[in-house]
């Protein structure tokens, strides 16, 4: 079926700094999987075709498209997606209102014995989604049954148009925990539960799912979303034939959040279960930072709507390169290595403090470092007309580093630390006379 395309030769070539081999495998759950990097369960994962692609390309194991009993009989509503552009930037994020499979579950059985036999060394993690208790164990033991090596239980697509399923449940704690108690009572391999993020804090139906059996933890799904308005008809996007609908919001948009709720799961001492990560992984800089806030696996499906399963080659090369140059010879050492660095902001040293610092010989003189931090900063610059450069004045400089955001020319300006006891000058009032007459509230303050 698949070609090679011999991007296979990225496995395991690269040597560290210290002449050791890169071991990109991981352990998860106790299960082995050739390198961290994981079709997510989405389209990008819907047919033993595709995940052959997949698996010829280098990625490492598979999270199936969810599987469904057939009971009630799924549709996917027309069109199923919205691309949320950027100015220039295409497909920052992804709107989608895709259900779980629609096809026989006989098929999605009969793919797995076909990868099974054919990519034993490949896992699969079959994701399911049950309509009824009964459901989840019935779906549980037909994965588990035909080759699955791990399930994911999608407790978290947030656009079910079946009454009562999805993040419903991934929001009701108690039902949450049910329905994992119901699948590690039906199945000996390890289960995975895949949060939603449409919830405050995710440690909380985490701590349920462990309650309920869970091995691992996974996340995470969509966030319930609007990406844009039809300005002609007011129909929000994907426009489902005049009905627009709240649904899930994928791709680089959602990273920093999804990557805050990963490292949240892994600083939680109580939970302290195996996470597999997803939320905008495009490049192997992101599924190195997922792995150093504490993922084991990392999972994606915008990245290759976007860019084609070819993207794990570059992940696979730029993870191995990374490690090369630090010396490090597993992939496994490096997985929650930032944790410690991560703390509440009451742990930061205030008496520190620092200024923009800028290389005035790189400055092409266009301006908008005046312009942001007059508008939105300190106005800290002063700018010399003549010459077309800015000037910072040190004690206004509020350390925002906005003009450093918009800078066109990258690293021309720094942040550099202050001397102890250096102080930044207070804001000044426009009207000295309007001082004597502010009213101040007459009552303690404690
Ligand atoms: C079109 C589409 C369909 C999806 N279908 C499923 C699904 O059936 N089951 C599931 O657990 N997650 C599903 N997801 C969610 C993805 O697996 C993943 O959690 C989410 O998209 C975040 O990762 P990403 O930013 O790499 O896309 C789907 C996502 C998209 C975009």
């Amino acid at each position: 079926m698949a070609k090679d395309t011999g991007l296979k030769s990225a496995f395991g070539g690269a040597k560290s700094a210290s002449g050791g081999a890169i071991d990109l495998s991981v352990s998860f759950c106790g299960v082995k999987f050739p390198n961290p990097f994981l079709l997510s369960s989405s389209p990008v994962s819907n047919s033993a075709e595709m995940v052959e692609m997949a698996f010829e390309q280098g990625w490492g194991g598979v999270c199936y498209k969810t599987l469904n009993s057939d009971r009630i009989p799924i549709i996917h509503p027309s069109p199923r997606m919205n691309a949320y552009h950027y100015e220039a930037k295409q497909l920052v994020g992804l709107q989608n209102v895709e259900q779980i499979s629609d096809r026989p579950l006989k098929d999605n059985l009969a793919d797995f014995l076909y990868l099974k036999k054919k990519y034993p060394s490949h896992p699969i993690i079959a994701s399911i989604m049950g309509f009824s208790n009964n459901e989840w164990a019935y779906l549980a033991k037909a994965a588990a049954d035909n080759g699955a090596d791990m399930l994911e239980l999608n407790f978290s697509c947030p656009h079910m148009t079946v009454e009562g399923s999805g993040h419903k449940v991934g929001q009701a704690v108690h039902l949450l925990e049910k329905f994992t108690a119901t699948v590690k009572h039906a199945v000996s391999i390890p289960v995975l539960a895949k949060m939603t993020p449409n919830i405050t804090d995710m440690t909380e139906p985490a701590l349920f799912a462990k309650k309920g059996g869970a091995d691992g933890i996974s996340a995470v799904n969509t966030f319930r979303a609007i990406s844009e308005i039809g300005l002609g008809d007011w129909v929000a996007k994907p426009n489902v034939f005049g009905v627009g609908a709240m649904s899930g919001y994928s791709g680089s948009a959602i990273k920093p959040i999804a990557l805050h709720f990963i490292a949240e799961m892994a600083q939680c001492a109580e939970l302290g279960l195996p996470l597999s990560a997803m939320g905008g992984i495009e490049t192997w800089i992101d599924a190195l930072e997922y792995l150093l806030v504490g993922a084991t696996t990392v999972q994606v499906t915008t990245g290759i709507i976007k860019y084609g399963y070819r993207i794990v080659a570059d992940m696979i090369e730029g993870l191995s390169d990374y490690m090369s140059a630090r010396g490090i010879t597993r992939a496994e050492d490096l997985i929650g290595k930032a944790l410690p660095n991560l703390k509440s902001t009451d742990h930061f040293d205030l008496e520190r403090q620092g200024v923009a610092a800028y290389d005035m010989d790189r400055c092409v003189g266009c301006g908008q470092c005046y312009i942001v931090c007059r508008d939105a900063g300190g106005q800290a610059l002063e700018w010399d007309e003549a010459s077309r450069r800015p000037k910072l004045v040190e004690d206004k400089c509020l350390s925002c580093m906005i003009c450093s955001f918009i800078c066109p020319v990258p690293g021309l300006i720094t942040h550099k630390e202050m001397p102890k006891g250096w102080a930044r000058r207070p804001t000044g009032i426009m009207d000295k006379a309007m001082e004597r007459q502010v009213k101040i509230p007459n009552m303690p303050l404690t």
